[in-house]
């Protein structure tokens, strides 16, 4: 069951602590009326992942978040890129922490998908929190954090410095597929919802389920694992299910029947 429920001892407690039970009240699935659509990497069908050119694509879109990675580089910038090399999102090579800011601002993370987006950069995280902040939520997946020691407490003073770590109207995720990262996170970050990113079927039983809702709001797996009884037992232990990645018109048609809470796409006008 859900985490916080568990710090709350006694009455009394109860009654200091109303403003984060209302949050997460406002976050439980049964006050839950829309799907959520959620732009991957921005939306990446259309421009090139990861960069502003995709990020404000989906915010024309009307998506209602962009899902962003991020990573560090040598010299120790936050910036956002999916891959661990920049290899096959830029006309560079080689391992994103081994390459400062400098060198990896002046790649091209545009002409690898058309010479429409050339000259794209690759964004930082500070300038995405700047752009977007209360335009359109964020997903945040911190990618490959074993690789970044320490970029959790990066990521929470940056939210911290965009007064995204208490967020009001502004929605603001953060998710790993990392699952210690999350828990850290979490300890970072209370007021911010966590996310626990599923591909494996280990991670999809009963048991697995109510260990990530003890300290995630969002339990979100690979489409192929998603069945309509997962994604119940998923908001019975209080957690909101974002599924990714839909391609295709109909996975995003099964995921709507699967009643999941938002759905990760790279065509954010696939989900009407
Ligand atoms: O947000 C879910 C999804 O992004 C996880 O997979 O590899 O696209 O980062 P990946
Ligand atoms: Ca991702």
């Amino acid at each position: 069951m859900k985490k916080r429920l568990g710090l709350v001892i006694g009455l009394s407690a109860a009654i200091l602590i109303p403003s984060l039970q209302e949050t997460k009240a406002e976050e439980s699935p049964k006050h839950h009326h829309k799907i959520d659509i959620v732009a991957h990497r921005g939306a990446s069908g259309y421009a090139p992942e990861n960069t502003i050119a995709a990020f404000d694509l989906a915010v024309k879109m009307k998506a209602d978040y962009i899902e962003i990675d991020v990573q560090r580089t040598k010299d120790g910038k936050l910036i956002l890129i999916h891959d661990t090399t920049v290899d096959r999102t830029t006309d560079g090579t080689g391992k994103v922490g081994d390459l400062t800011y400098k060198e990896i601002r002046r790649l091209d993370a545009g002409s690898w998908m058309s010479e429409k987006y050339k000259g794209e950069k690759v964004p930082t995280f500070e300038e995405v929190l700047k752009r977007y902040k209360g335009k359109i939520g964020i997903l945040i997946e911190l990618k490959s954090p074993e690789l970044y020691p320490g970029i959790e407490g990066e990521v929470a003073k940056l939210l911290k410095a965009y007064h995204l770590d208490k967020p009001r109207n502004e929605k603001v995720i953060v998710q790993s597929f990392n699952f210690d990262s999350m828990k850290e996170a979490d300890q970072l970050l209370p007021r911010i919802p966590i996310g626990v990113l599923i591909n494996k079927t280990a991670d999809t039983t009963d048991a697995a389920i109510e260990q990530f809702s003890a300290y995630a709001e969002y339990y979100n797996p690979s489409y192929g694992l998603v069945t309509a009884e997962l994604v119940t037992k998923a908001h019975e232990e209080g957690m909101k299910v974002q599924s990714w990645t839909a391609r295709s018109r109909e996975t995003v048609q099964f995921l709507l029947e699967m009643k999941v809470d938002g759905i990760i796409t790279d065509y954010p006008d696939y989900v009407k």
